[in-house]
C-alpha cells in the first residue's frame, strides 16, 4: 500500500485591514487551484486561514520535500498576491520573497510541515495553524503532549505508549540537530525547548520509529535578511491508538501561554486558542491565536474538518488568555512584555538605533 503524505504550506500573502485577517477572496482562489488538481497531483485539500496567513492543506503520494507539491503552492500564493494587489491588500506578497520558484519552497517564504506514513486501519490528523507567533510556540504543547503523564495518562496506562517518544530539536541559530528520548532524556530536552526563540522541536516520533508530529521551521527573518514579522507556525499530530488521544493532544491548549509574535512580533503574549471564525488578529495585532482543525484520513480523503477549538470546553482558557493580556499590556514597553533586546535584534529596532549611537558618550 502505498504512502500517504500531508503537506501543510501557509504564507501571508496579503490581509485586511492591516495584518488581521485573510480575504475570502484569496481564500476562494486556493481553495479553487487546489480543488483543480484533485485526482491528478492531489489526492483532497482543503484552504482556511489563520490571522493573514492563508494555509494550504493538500495530501498526496509524491512524499515530503516533493518539488511539484512545492511548485503547486507557490503558483497558489503568487496567483492570491496577484489578486491581493489588485485590492490593495495590506502586505500583498508579503511572505514571497524570491521572483521565481527553485525546486524547494522552503527558504522562499512560505512555512512547511509535512509528515508521510503509511495509513492505520483509521487515522485522526490534527493540523494547528497559529498566528502572531514565534516557530517555538509548540514546544511547550509537545512536551506536554508527548512527555507529561500529567497531561498524557496514556504514557501511564497504554503499553503502545510506555515506551514513550523520541524529540527531534532543530537549533535555528547554528542550524544544526540533536534527538532526545524521552523519558529518561527530558531533562536535557527541556534544558533546549526551554529557549524556544533558538531551539524547536522539528518532529516527533514514536520509538518504533513511526512519525507523531511534524512542524514548520522556516524563518522569514533569517530568509529574508529583514524584519518581516513572526513565522506563525503550523503543526501537524497524527492521534490514537498508540499515539496521544485526540483529547490528550488538545488539553496542553487549556493553559494559557506566553509565546514571542504580536504586535510587531515584538511582545510576549497569550497564546489563544479559538475557532476558525475567531481567528481574526485584533486587539494590539493579536491576541496571539491559534486554530485546530481535526480530519479522518480515508486513503489521502480529509474527512472533515472538525474545528476543534470551536467549543465551550476552551472558553475559559480564552478568559484566562484575556486576563494575562490586560496585566502583560499594562507593561507597555517594558521587558519581559516586549522582547528581550537580542530578540530584538530582529525587529525594526536596530533600525531607530542607528540614529542615537552618535550621541552616546563614555561615563566620566
Ligand atoms: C506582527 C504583525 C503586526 C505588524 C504591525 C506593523 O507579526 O504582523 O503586528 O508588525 O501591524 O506593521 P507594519 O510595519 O506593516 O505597519
Ligand atoms: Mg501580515
Ligand atoms: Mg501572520
Amino acid at each position: 500500500m502505498s504512502k500517504t503524505t500531508i503537506s501543510v504550506i501557509k504564507a501571508d500573502v496579503g490581509s485586511f485591514p492591516g495584518h488581521s485577517r485573510t480575504h475570502p477572496k484569496l481564500l476562494e482562489k486556493a481553495a479553487r487551484l487546489l480543488k483543480e488538481q484533485k485526482g491528478l497531483l492531489l489526492i483532497d485539500s482543503f484552504v482556511t486561514h489563520c490571522g493573514d496567513d492563508l494555509e494550504l492543506i493538500m495530501t498526496h503520494t509524491q512524499g515530503v520535500d516533493n518539488g511539484e507539491i512545492h511548485k503547486l503552492a507557490w503558483d497558489v500564493f503568487t496567483e492570491c498576491t496577484v489578486i491581493a494587489k489588485s485590492m490593495k491588500l495590506y502586505g500583498a506578497g508579503q511572505d514571497i520573497l524570491a521572483d521565481a520558484f527553485s525546486g524547494n519552497i522552503k527558504g522562499l517564504g512560505p512555512g512547511v510541515a509535512e509528515i508521510e506514513f503509511e495509513e492505520r486501519g483509521s487515522d485522526p490528523v490534527l493540523i494547528f495553524m497559529a498566528d502572531k507567533a514565534e516557530l517555538g510556540a509548540w514546544n511547550f504543547f509537545l512536551y506536554k503532549i508527548f512527555a507529561d503523564p500529567f497531561n498524557t495518562p496514556g504514557l501511564v496506562i497504554d503499553p503502545t505508549m510506555h515506551q514513550g517518544f523520541i524529540f527531534e530539536v532543530h537549533d535555528l541559530c547554528d542550524k544544526r540537530r540533536i534527538m532526545f528520548t524521552s523519558p529518561e532524556e527530558v531533562y536535557d530536552l527541556l534544558a533546549y525547548i526551554g529557549a524556544p526563540s533558538r531551539y524547536v522541536i522539528k518532529h516527533v516520533f514514536r520509538r518504533d520509529g513511526e512519525i507523531a508530529a511534524s512542524t514548520s521551521t522556516q524563518r522569514l527573518n533569517l530568509m529574508a535578511g529583514r524584519y518581516v514579522g513572526k513565522d506563525d507556525p503550523v503543526m501537524i499530530v497524527r492521534s490514537q491508538s498508540g499515539l496521544p488521544a485526540v483529547g490528550e493532544v488538545l488539553e496542553p491548549f487549556c493553559t494559557p501561554v506566553l509565546v514571542a509574535g504580536w504586535m510587531r512580533g515584538s511582545h510576549q503574549g497569550p497564546f489563544m486558542p479559538v475557532g476558525v471564525c475567531d481567528a481574526n488578529c485584533t486587539r494590539f495585532d493579536g491576541p496571539p491565536r491559534v486554530t485546530c482543525l481535526g480530519f479522518q484520513l480515508c486513503n489521502g480523503e480529509l474527512i472533515g474538518p472538525a474545528d476543534m477549538f470551536d467549543d465551550p470546553a476552551f472558553d475559559r482558557v480564552r478568559n484566562r488568555c484575556n486576563e494575562l493580556a490586560d496585566i502583560i499590556r499594562a507593561q507597555g514597553p517594558f521587558e519581559p512584555h516586549r522582547l528581550s533586546l537580542d530578540e530584538m535584534e530582529c525587529t525594526t529596532l536596530p533600525a531607530g538605533e542607528n540614529e542615537l549611537k552618535k550621541r552616546w558618550g563614555p561615563i566620566p
